[in-house]
């Protein structure tokens, strides 16, 4: 199973994807979390770590061929869930030509989605508990500002082109979570 999870910040595509993966026996991959584990070792380029501080996206290259390396490996030989990956057209434009390249085909693309104040009560709750940098009321603002306009019209790319669900995430973690794997039933 290879599957894309899409939607905003504090939507529950970490959420989601960790019990999927557990369901599925599949590895699952975020990018967000990539990228902060190069930050933290400190071998993320300094301008890239404000960049995604800032609540701005790393370049398209970079963010692909991290996801090449890590889809490589053998655990993904069975497939995978990409939480945060692609998030701009460029970026599933990519995708898409890697995967033909080796014929390959995504099983699912999952949008979840939720209202904005939804969200932002969400991550302003989280920051407490976590204390991740881009969880302040300013970041968020700019991360949905830029969902809106990079990661919103990778939807339209593949509507049409690949399997796209919308699911309502404003629902509890356990019935969304229902919600996806009914997705997945074959009908
Ligand atoms: P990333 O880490 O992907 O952050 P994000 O997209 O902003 O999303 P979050 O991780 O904040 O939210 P989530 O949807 O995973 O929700 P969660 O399950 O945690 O990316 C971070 C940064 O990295 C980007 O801003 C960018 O700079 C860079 N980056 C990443 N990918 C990139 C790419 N492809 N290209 C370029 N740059 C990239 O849930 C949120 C909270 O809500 C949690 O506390 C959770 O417990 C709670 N919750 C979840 N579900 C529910 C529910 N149903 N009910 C109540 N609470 C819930
Ligand atoms: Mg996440």
């Amino acid at each position: 199973m290879r599957i894309v999870f899409i939607g905003p910040p504090g939507v529950g595509k970490g959420t989601q994807c960790e019990r999927l993966a557990a369901h599925l026996s599949v590895p699952h991959l975020s990018t967000g979390d990539m990228l902060r584990s190069s930050r933290d070792a400190n071998v993320l380029d300094p301008k890239i770590a404000a960049t995604i501080n800032d609540g701005r996206l790393a370049p398209d290259r970079l963010v692909t061929e991290m996801v090449i390396e890590r889809t490589n490996r053998p655990d993904c030989a069975d497939g995978y869930l990409l939480d945060g990956y692609p998030r701009t057209v460029t970026q599933a434009i990519w995708w898409d030509e890697h995967l033909s390249g080796d014929s390959m085909t995504l099983d699912a693309v999952f949008h979840l989605d939720a209202d904005r104040e939804i969200l932002i009560e969400r991550l302003l709750k989280r920051s407490k508990q976590q204390g991740r940098v881009d969880d302040v009321r300013e970041t968020i603002e700019r991360r949905l500002a830029v969902y809106d306009e990079r990661t919103d019209p990778v939807l339209d790319y593949y509507r049409g082109r690949s399997n796209l669900r919308t699911i309502q995430a404003d629902q509890t973690a356990d019935e969304v979570f229902e919600a996806l794997v009914d997705c997945l039933k074959p009908r």
